[in-house]
């Protein structure tokens, strides 16, 4: 399985079974964590065997009800220097390690606010702040698509346009956002770059991160991509 596909396999998955993450998975998540921190500067953990941050507690956001989580005690911890640009970073490679996850087998669900923080699970250094989770495990479930806008929504540019900046949006559609909020929005420049921006929302930064990673993917472009 390639990312792309990942792209298209991948829903949040909320329920795990409950054995523990096999070495091979947690040395393979781990290996990304190492790279993607050298990449971004993030300071991500993966954290194992901790029931706590997901004790049954069930969350409101808005009006939006969120399912229970059940047997969650793996996660990844979104750790990274306070800064404007921490949470798109977060949500970049975040979803990076989602994805290449989801290839492995393995199910995930983002997570930024239905959870307790268990501060003796992780390190957070001076300056630094804890973003969101992603609890990750296995599961026979594989979830299910969520309801979308449309690609007019979301795109300013409309009408005729490059295959690849089509694919790069339906790419985004795809992606997970807090409260299925959806609240990014593309626009495709006469210099055939592209300029990504967020409409306000509750993690909409982190979600600009994660729409970015799936628009880079589907439209088989690198981060040059990018006006600004
Ligand atoms: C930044 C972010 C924060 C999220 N926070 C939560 C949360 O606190 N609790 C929860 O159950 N789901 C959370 N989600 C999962 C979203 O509800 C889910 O991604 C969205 O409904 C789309 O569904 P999908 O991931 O299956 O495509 C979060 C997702 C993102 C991207």
């Amino acid at each position: 399985m390639d990312l792309l596909q990942a792209i298209h396999e991948r829903h949040s998955v909320r329920t795990y079974e409950d054995g523990p993450l096999s070495n091979d998975h947690k040395a393979a998540l781990n290996r990304l964590i190492t790279t993607f921190n050298a990449e971004s500067g993030l300071h991500m953990q993966l954290v194992t065997d901790e029931r706590k941050a997901f004790g049954g507690l069930k969350a409101n956001i808005g009006r939006f009800s969120y399912g229970r989580f059940k047997n969650v005690k793996n996660y990844i911890a979104l750790i990274g220097r306070k800064g404007s640009d921490l949470e798109e970073l977060c949500g970049y490679f975040g979803e990076l390690i989602v994805l290449e996850a989801q290839t492995l087998g393995l199910k995930t669900c983002w997570v930024g606010g239905t959870f307790r923080k268990v501060r003796k699970a992780f390190e957070i250094d001076d300056g630094e702040k804890l973003v969101a989770v992603i609890a990750v495990g296995y599961s026979d479930l594989e979830g299910k698509p969520h309801k979308s806008k449309g690609f007019n929504e979301v795109s300013k540019t409309i009408g005729v346009m490059p295959d690849w900046y089509a694919r790069g949006v339906e790419a985004a559609l795809l992606a997970p956002t807090a409260i299925n909020q959806q609240k990014f929005v593309f626009e495709l420049n006469e210099n055939e770059t592209v300029t990504a921006t967020t409409k306000v929302g509750p993690f909409s930064k982190v979600d600009l991160g994660i729409a970015k990673c799936h628009f880079e993917i589907g439209s088989g472009k690198d981060d040059t991509i990018w006006a600004g």
